[in-house]
């Protein structure tokens, strides 16, 4: 396996970043991860969009042009011979003293590329079965819109929900109203049978899979209804899943242990799935 890093592919196990790093510091840098389907990356176009989103939030500006990063995206998957799986990018502020405020102008930033194959049998055999889900308090900061490596409550949700046997851990306001999962987009299909996820007015992540599927729901027939919806809610839906670059659309078949539906993956996700994959390869 090789990784490029700022200029150069290297081989995996000497893919290293500077010790001073921003990325590695203060976690001052954003990423991005796209689908390989057959070689290609899915939602290409929305997932560079919100790059360019989140650097200009954070006044990251990265000296090579979306040409240049295309290439370097392909080249890598190439490389490492990735059929399906996935591909990560990231930038962070640079390499600089460690001092809080940005470094000086001209310090470049460290842009970093990986990719990785996934088996599409297993995830395949996951969706099949569908998957357990957790809820916890979402004890995020208040720009989540914000694509950045900062994921440590992220990751602590996520290790709460492994360690219960669960695969996702969808995060929860003080409204008790669920807002997203700690890297996925949460939706229900409610009890009277309409689709709902978060609206991105909220503090979360305008996903790129959700965005992409919304438009494949618009010649559906069912209805959308772009509203958060409550823990009690979900654990009374008929339906529930989550969306993301990898998984796809991901069936949740409990609840903190509550079963929803029948305990298997729903006829309106299962379907939403496929349409997805569809159009993705
Ligand atoms: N996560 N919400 C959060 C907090 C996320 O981290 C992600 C993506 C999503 C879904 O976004 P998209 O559909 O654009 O992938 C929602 C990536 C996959 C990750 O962190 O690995």
């Amino acid at each position: 396996r090789v990784a490029y890093v700022n200029g150069t592919y290297r081989p995996h196990g000497q893919a290293t970043v500077h010790v001073e790093d921003r990325g590695f510091q203060f976690a001052d840098g954003v990423y991005e991860v796209w689908s390989i389907f057959d070689g290609r990356m899915a939602d290409f176009d929305g997932h560079m969009t919100r790059l360019a989103r989140s650097l200009t939030e954070l006044r990251i500006s990265i000296p090579m042009t979306r040409q240049a990063l295309t290439q370097v995206l392909k080249e890598t998957i190439r490389r490492n011979r990735v059929r399906n799986g996935i591909v990560y990018l990231q930038v962070t502020r640079g390499t600089a003293r460690r001092d809080h405020p940005f470094p000086a102008e001209g310090t470049p930033p460290s842009v970093i590329v990986t990719a990785r194959s996934i088996d599409p049998n297993k995830s395949e055999a996951v969706a099949a079965k569908g998957v357990a889900v957790i809820t916890q308090p979402d004890i995020r900061w208040g720009r989540c819109d914000i694509k950045t490596v900062g994921l440590l409550p992220n990751v602590l949700a996520k290790q709460a929900a492994r360690e219960r046997g669960a695969y996702e851990c969808w995060m929860v306001d003080e409204m008790g109203l669920v807002t997203e999962g700690s890297s996925t987009n949460a939706w229900i299909v409610d009890e009277n049978g309409k689709l709902r996820t978060r609206d991105t007015q909220a503090n979360i992540l305008k996903g790129i899979t959700r965005t992409a599927l919304m438009a494949l729901i618009a010649d559906q027939d069912v209805e959308l209804d772009e509203r958060p919806f409550s823990v009690d809610e979900a654990k009374r839906a008929r339906e529930a899943f989550f969306t993301a670059a990898g998984a796809f659309v991901m069936p949740a078949v409990s609840i903190d242990g509550v079963r929803i539906g029948d305990g298997k993956p729903g006829p309106i996700t299962t379907k939403l799935r496929t349409l997805y994959l569809d159009q993705a390869r």
